[in-house]
């Protein structure tokens, strides 16, 4: 079964450790981040970006996989299934097809206008029972080549969009997606500081989660982060892994064809890297 990731988040932050959103783009990579959270005993948040949900033929396939696997493979730890960076659009067409948590990204807009559409989110989401993440102040990334810095959030923004009611919150901290460029100057933790001084209890997201110094996620957790989302890292460890065994050569003749073969290594090193997020985060064991 499908969770909220209320309950999971809301624990984090008592507990003070972070669940891992690990975003899937295909069935090897949904079946290796639940299998590894099983066996560590730990909560898990399977992210879903809008471009992730098309390659996988749309949010109402998504959905019947990963039930299907949760209930084929045995999986008993709590489970939330969250659309990543979402539109206002892609968040009703994943509440239709049956996602059981949302973010939206009104960062973009004035925030008078991001507030306005989280307000119609977050009653929605309340009655369904479905967890809603907010994001103020831009998260920055690659775009073109070129690695934007973001935004750091307002803390006031912060608070307004708390106050709506919605289960977590993205905050822009000088975080960014992709890899950290070399002159990158680290997260803002006065800002963080301020942002968790105002929103009080809310459970901080951290965007970006490749490539953070151990130190600056446990810094981070500390002051009131809950859920950290990580994608790239995978994405270069599932590639390389697979690029070495094609390189490797040696097993594509006979049976070393077979895609299932192929891309095993790939899965293996999903499962590590998994493994090794949440042994940071601290969720392990926590389900
Ligand atoms: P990374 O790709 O930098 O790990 O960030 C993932 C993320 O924040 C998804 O929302």
């Amino acid at each position: 079964m499908l969770v909220s990731a209320k309950e999971m988040l809301n624990k984090a932050r008592d507990g003070h450790y972070a669940v891992g959103q690990f975003n899937i783009n295909n069935l090897e990579w949904t079946k290796a981040i639940l299998q590894t959270a099983q066996e560590l005993s730990a909560p898990v948040i399977l992210g879903v970006s809008e471009g992730a949900g098309k390659y996988m033929c749309g949010y109402t396939t998504i959905v019947g996989m990963v039930k299907g696997m949760i209930d084929n493979l045995g999986i008993t730890v709590p489970v939330a299934l969250h659309l990543d960076h979402g539109t206002f659009e892609a968040a009703k067409a994943c509440i239709n097809a049956g996602f059981s948590s949302i973010m939206f990204d009104g960062s973009h807009y004035p925030i008078e206008e991001n507030i306005k559409l989280t307000t119609a989110l977050v009653n929605t989401c309340d009655i369904l029972g479905i967890s809603l993440e907010a994001e103020v102040g831009a998260i920055g990334g690659e775009e073109d080549g070129v690695i934007g810095m973001g935004e750091c959030a307002d803390p006031k923004e912060c608070k307004q969009i708390a106050d709506l009611g919605v289960t977590m919150l993205a905050a822009g901290i000088g975080n960014i997606h992709g890899k950290y460029p070399a002159n990158w100057p680290g997260l803002r933790f006065d800002v963080l500081a301020d942002i968790k001084a105002a929103v009080g209890d809310m459970p901080l997201v951290l965007h970006g989660g490749t490539g953070i110094p151990e130190d600056m996620i446990k810094k981070a957790i500390s002051l009131g982060v809950a859920k950290i989302n990580v994608n790239t890292e995978c994405q270069i460890a599932f590639t390389a892994a697979v690029r070495g065994y094609i390189e490797a050569g040696k097993d594509l003749s006979g049976k070393g064809f077979d895609p299932r073969k192929v891309l095993a290594p790939g899965v293996d090193a999903i499962k590590a890297t998994v493994k090794e997020k949440m042994e940071i985060f601290g969720c392990i064991g926590k389900a």
